[in-house]
């Protein structure tokens, strides 16, 4: 593989290198009866966009607490404020008001080195727009995240061929971005997301530029890595087929949780320890 570039420091993919931080691995399999410890929550998060004299407020007073290893589907229509609430929960952007807590810590306590060292170690994004790196092919993409966090260049690269066969890629590895379709990106953007073996999942509409076959087989192949190491995967969608999988369904509406469907894999927001 050829020495990619790595992105600016603002990239989200960027790591800056430092000691590896220690985290508990409390663990109750996704569908055990028990549920498992609260990894992500959400307290009061308000968000608000500013455009000139106006103020659009999306989020208003957001709690959420999401339990290791479950799957949940935020379902809300377009504009709802499904990709703001992943990209704050995922620390790519701060809320105004409220808190967000990851693994027992408070996003806002945490340096931008802590915060870019937890992104890269346990928190794979599929953005609903890839961000995918024109000039690197797709093998050197899914690696990426790897070499930022310094893993041995021939595992990362036997794992980013492993992840990008499991996605149906195995012949477009030497693709630039350019040189795939909208769905083909996608799964590479799936792959990517994997490649650090994350503890938490946030994929933002991940099968919606998907074909329903390739959807489905996407899909799939989440819950099985979900199944496969217990990982909580927190999935923006508002495909009802891909919402029938999941077994707890938070509707986001007027900046709001609605109706949550209150399984024991997620809880009304207590005070954070
Ligand atoms: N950077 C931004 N500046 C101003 N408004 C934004 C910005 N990002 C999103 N919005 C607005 O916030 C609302 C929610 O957007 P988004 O979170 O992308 O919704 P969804 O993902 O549910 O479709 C939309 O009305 C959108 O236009
Ligand atoms: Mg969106």
């Amino acid at each position: 593989m050829n020495e990619p570039r790595i992105p600016s420091k603002d990239h989200p993919l960027v790591l800056p290198a430092v000691a590896p931080m220690s985290v508990s691995a409390e663990s109750a399999g996704p569908d055990s009866p028990t549920p498992g410890p609260v990894v992500l929550r959400a307290q009061g998060v308000v968000k608000r966009y500013r455009m000139g004299a106006r103020t659009l407020e999306v989020l208003r007073g957001i709690d959420l607490a999401v339990r290791q290893g479950t799957f949940l589907a935020l379902r809300g229509a377009s504009g709802a404020g499904k990709s703001t609430l992943l990209h704050l929960l995922g620390g790519l952007d701060v809320p105004e008001e409220g808190e967000i807590w990851f693994q027992g810590r408070n996003l806002a306590t945490l340096s931008q080195t802590e915060l870019s060292q937890i992104r890269n170690r346990y928190i794979g994004f599929v953005f609903q727009a890839y961000h995918l790196l024109p000039e690197l092919d797709a093998l050197e993409n899914v690696c990426l995240p790897a070499r930022i966090a310094r893993i041995d260049p021939a595992t990362a690269t036997r794992r980013g061929r492993e992840l990008l066969a499991r996605v149906g890629l195995a012949d477009r590895m030497d693709h630039k971005p350019a040189e795939l379709s909208g769905g083909e990106q996608q799964r590479v953007a799936i792959a990517r997301a994997l490649i650090n073996q994350p503890e938490l999942i946030l994929a933002d509409e991940p099968t919606g530029n998907l074909d329903s076959r390739t959807g489905e087989e996407i899909l799939q192949l989440l819950l099985q890595i979900r199944s496969e190491r217990s990982v909580t995967l927190v999935m923006a969608t508002h495909d009802e087929r891909v919402a029938a999988h999941a077994p707890v369904i938070v509707d986001l509406m007027d900046g709001q949780i609605r109706a949550p469907n209150r399984g024991p894999a997620s809880v009304p927001s207590e005070p954070a320890s």
